[in-house]
């Protein structure tokens, strides 16, 4: 474990591991309140305002920031994979703006959602604004929306490439499976970093994959290892063979999922389709994986 570490950010990654240990989304998932006691936090057509009760860094500008509903029986309303709108200040103070984040607590737990969100710092706009917050603070949130419906056993094998922050869906999809009764998807998840010590919640990720008798495999991916990284894992941009090695092939009752920024759709899958005015679709599956002869039914881009 000392390993992935490097000795510049042991301390404080330790630290902030040992924080997280609190943190619910790490916890055995609670149990499933009364529905009729039971009602949705947020609105899908305006935003609430939610109170900040945590914020935890876990990694490099990587914060864990916890939001409290009004009411501590209200859940979430999400059917996964979903996300959310946060609202957050413009850098240069000239309004507000929102971005879609992915919870990593799901709907069964109660009275709060987690976000894990990466700062961009001295150029971010809602994502300074959100790793910035402090408990006490309000941000305005609307949701959720369903990106794709996870349902246990709707594949056989699920594939996961994350890039950074990508792996908020990856994680509430992973968790959402692992915790069904009854499923038996079995999922794949390369998880990509810069280098070793930009790796976050991996103790968490580690724990998931422990407990889930063998369901869950993960390989870490970092651009670059330094000498004293003792890199172990992959290394370089995930390329063809690392897909066709650790991956589902293209079938019928498989599914790759890609989230990361925006070089990295390129690279493996083909950026999504942005038209003014629509949502974001799909749009063809190129690179990587288009060449190996994935298309739309067996990739999603998140
Ligand atoms: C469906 C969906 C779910 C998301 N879930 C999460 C999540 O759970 N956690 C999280 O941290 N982020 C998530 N994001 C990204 C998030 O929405 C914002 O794009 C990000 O926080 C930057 O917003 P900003 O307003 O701070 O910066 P902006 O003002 O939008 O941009 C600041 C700088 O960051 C760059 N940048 C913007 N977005 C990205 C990106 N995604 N990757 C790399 N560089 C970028 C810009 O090019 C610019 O240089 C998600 C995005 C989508 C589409
Ligand atoms: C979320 O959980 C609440 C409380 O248990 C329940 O009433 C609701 O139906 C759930 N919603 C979804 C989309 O699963
Ligand atoms: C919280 O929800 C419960 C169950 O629906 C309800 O009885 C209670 O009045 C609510 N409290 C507040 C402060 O809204
Ligand atoms: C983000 O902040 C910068 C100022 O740092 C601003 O110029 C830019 O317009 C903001 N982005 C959006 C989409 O508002």
């Amino acid at each position: 474990m000392l390993r992935q570490i490097s000795r510049s950010n042991f301390g404080r990654v330790a630290a902030a591991t040992s924080l997280v240990a609190g943190a619910t989304f790490l916890a055995a998932p609670p149990t499933q309140a009364q529905s009729d006691s039971s009602r949705v936090a947020i609105s899908k057509s305006e935003f609430t305002p939610l109170t900040v009760s945590s914020n935890v860094q876990v990694g490099k500008n990587v914060h864990l920031v916890t939001l409290d509903f009004p009411n501590k029986t209200d859940s979430l309303g999400m059917t996964t994979a979903g996300m959310l709108m946060v609202q957050g200040e413009k850098r240069d103070g000239s309004g507000t703006i929102a971005r879609p984040y992915t919870p990593v607590s799901r709907n069964d737990t109660l009275g709060k959602l987690e976000l894990v969100v990466k700062d961009y710092p001295g150029v971010g706009n809602v994502s300074s604004h959100i790793c910035a917050s402090k408990p006490g603070d309000k941000l305005g949130v609307k949701g959720c929306f369903t990106k794709i419906e996870v349902k246990p056993n709707k594949w056989k094998k699920v594939g996961m490439l994350a890039g950074g922050s990508g792996i908020t869906p990856c994680l509430q999809v992973a968790e959402e499976l692992l915790s069904s009764p009854g499923d038996e998807t079995e999922i794949t998840l390369i998880f990509c970093n810069q280098s070793p010590s930009d790796i976050f919640l991996k103790d968490h990720i580690d724990a998931l994959a422990a407990k889930s008798g063998g369901r869950f495999t993960v390989h870490y991916c970092v651009d670059k290892a330094g000498v004293f990284d003792f890199w172990k894992g992959l290394t370089g941009y995930v390329n063809a063979d690392m897909v066709k090695k650790y991956l589902p092939p293209p079938t019928d009752d498989s599914m790759v999922m890609v989230c990361g920024p925006p070089p990295m759709y390129k690279a493996i899958c083909g950026g999504k389709k942005f038209e003014k005015g629509k949502p974001p679709k799909q749009g063809d599956i190129t690179g990587i994986l288009g060449g190996m002869g994935f298309t739309n039914a067996n990739v999603f881009k998140f």
